[in-house]
């Protein structure tokens, strides 16, 4: 019997302010990160009746320790939903969380679930880069990757080999930028709406709360970046400044089929249009996310030029800037990152993509202009993904 698939819709986002990693959530576990969000997702979202949810993905790299144990399922059981929501975890290193949130939205379509909530944590202070990996010796005894690959920011100065018109200025110019949209973003009050506060803890300073970012450098400048070393290769391009950092975070979203949101009240922030993964070579993980927004923008029968905002994870400012090139995208455009991006926030690895899907949501709200935008990011072993997404606003304007 045929079914016709169901549209999908993001309903709201939240997040914890990142953290450096080992600084405001040294004492603070993980799986709480994530629990803080699902239970401010609840919290906003009283229309939701708790025994609604009909699953629960919860990404993460490390999944050991307090990101282990399942930690989609334990987290549900954590933030207070009946013990009859199931949950699971979901590893696409940095994609972690968009990987949860298209797998709910292709289980909502097929109508496995009506809503779902999705999420992403990492504590890269109490989970470092790599810990507990096993990497079969065949990966590289028979040269399956450059063992460059293996080393996310040796990837990042590969890239800067294949494409020499990505200065190591010009990255500078755009983490500056990055760092200069945030400042903007904070003062203008764009950024807190998204933000869970959490209570912290510090041996020698007692309770305090997280308000805000932790990792943000608004007084850098360009002779400053300049001066940075470049730790992945001796004279090499890529440095603490235009490069994400090691952080720690959590982001929750709710996912819904769009005829159950709209029959609970729930907000439709934005409508999943289409997404994509896709493989490259390893060792330039960074180009990843050319051939997943080529498919993307396929599958859904659209264009770069009808992508009216652009909220693109920055890994590395050479990986974005790669992808701005490869479309013929201006590095200032203002439709790209308008709010800044991960170089300035942070990156806590598989949280990062509903931080930009929020964020993307909410311009939609503020842009009935527009109709469609993605999120996009790179991913490590040399993967992009893509996630095309439709305003629910746009037009309004006109009527
Ligand atoms: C690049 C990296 C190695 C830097 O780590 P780090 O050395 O611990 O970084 P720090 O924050 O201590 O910064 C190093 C120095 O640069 C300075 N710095 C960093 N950002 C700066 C900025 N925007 N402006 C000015 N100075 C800056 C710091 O103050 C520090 O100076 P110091 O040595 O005098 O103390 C690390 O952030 C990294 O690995 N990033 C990539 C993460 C990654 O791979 N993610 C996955 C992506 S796929």
């Amino acid at each position: 019997m045929p079914r016709p698939v169901r549209d999908v819709v993001f309903v709201d986002g939240v997040r914890t302010p990142f953290g450096k990693a080992g600084g405001m959530y040294a004492n603070t576990r993980a799986d709480d990160l994530v629990v803080r969000c699902i239970r401010e997702l609840l919290r906003r979202n009283p229309q939701l009746p708790p025994e609604r949810v009909d699953e629960v993905a919860v990404a993460a790299t490390t999944q050991i320790g307090d990101q282990g144990l399942t930690i989609g399922r334990t987290a549900a059981l954590l933030a207070g939903l009946p013990k009859t929501v199931p949950g699971y975890a979901i590893d696409r290193m940095c994609a972690g969380a968009m990987t949860a949130v298209t797998t709910v939205a292709s289980g909502i379509a097929v109508g496995a679930y009506d809503v779902a909530i999705a999420g992403g944590v990492e504590h890269m202070g109490r989970h470092p880069m790599g810990e507990g990996v096993d990497p079969n010796p065949r990966i590289l005894a028979e040269k399956l990757v450059d063992p460059s690959a293996l080393v996310m920011g040796s990837t990042a100065e590969n890239l800067h080999d294949r494409v020499p018109a990505i200065t190591r200025e010009r990255a500078d110019r755009f983490a500056l930028a990055s760092q200069q949209k945030v400042a903007k973003a904070y003062a203008n009050g764009k950024l807190q709406p998204d933000l869970v506060t959490v209570a912290t803890r510090d041996l020698a300073t007692g309770w305090g709360l997280a308000s805000v970012d932790e990792a943000p450098r608004p007084d850098t400048s360009l002779d400053k970046l300049a001066t940075l070393k470049t730790p992945f290769r001796p004279h090499g391009k890529v440095t603490a400044g235009n490069a994400a950092g090691l952080n720690d975070g959590a982001t929750a979203a709710i996912i819904a089929a769009e005829d159950v949101a709209r029959e609970l009240g729930l907000p439709v922030g934005m409508r999943l249009v289409s997404y994509a993964f896709a493989g490259v070579e390893p060792e330039v993980m960074g180009y990843g996310p050319i051939p997943s927004t080529e498919k993307a923008l396929r599958i859904a029968g659209l264009s770069i030029a009808d992508i009216g905002l652009f909220e693109l994870n920055e890994a590395f400012a050479v990986q974005v800037l790669a992808f701005l090139d490869h479309f013929g995208i201006a590095e200032d455009d203002p439709r790209v990152n308008p709010w800044g991006g991960a170089i300035a926030v942070g990156h806590p690895l598989a949280s990062s993509d509903i931080r930009l899907m929020t964020q993307l949501s909410r311009q939609f709200a503020e842009h009935p202009d527009v109709r469609y935008g993605i999120t996009a990011m790179c991913i490590g072993i040399g993967m992009g993904g893509t996630v095309t997404w439709e305003n629910p606003s746009w037009g309004a304007s006109d009527e």
